[in-house]
């Protein structure tokens, strides 16, 4: 496994559309394997393939309540229900947040490092990042969603690490505070 370098927006690929995944071999599986390395490393939610600069249909997913580390490959949401307002933010936009209104629950469709399909449900803040991660692999980052433009991250909220899962995605406290 090695880290990746996590593409920052002005990036030109962070913007490009990702392509479908026809082969589920050691490379898929070492990328994903580095994904999954490099989103700890970053105390990130979630990550996106085109973040590290390969543009395949791949994104990585922890540390949201309960759920386990999963790898969505070739995912497709096939259900969204409600709406959610909250703060958002992206290993790609260090340093910001932005409002972002969501799907409450949705249903997403994907297939396994084995090309196995699969489908789950999630709700709330897990619904929120399966969004913003298909969302790069169209090229969409969160700014051209965020109400209001973004917003700089308070300097302590910055520091303290356990504050600041803001990155790739959201930060409670940021959510949970009038921002
Ligand atoms: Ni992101």
């Amino acid at each position: 496994m090695a880290l990746r370098n996590v593409l920052l927006e002005g990036d030109g690929t962070l913007r490009k559309k990702s392509r479908e995944v026809t082969h589920f071999d050691q490379r898929t599986r070492e990328l994903i394997d580095d994904m999954f390395e490099t989103m700890r490393e970053e105390d990130g939610l979630g990550l996106a393939a085109p973040q590290v600069g390969v543009l395949k249909r791949i994104f990585v997913m922890e540390g949201v309540e309960d759920n386990e580390p999963t790898a969505f490959i070739n995912p497709v949401l096939i259900d969204e229900k409600g709406e959610q307002t909250g703060a958002e933010g992206c290993l790609s936009l260090p340093g910001l947040f932005g409002i972002v209104t969501r799907p409450e629950e949705i249903r997403v469709r994907a297939q396994d490092i084995s090309g196995e399909e699969f489908e789950r449900t999630y709700t709330g803040l897990e619904a929120r990042c399966v969004c913003h991660e298909i969302d790069h692999l169209y090229g969409v980052l969160y700014r051209d969603k965020a109400e209001g433009g973004l917003h700089k991250l308070e300097p302590e909220e910055e520091q303290d690490e356990t504050e600041t899962a803001s990155e790739e995605i959201i930060s409670a406290k940021v959510a949970d505070s009038d921002a």
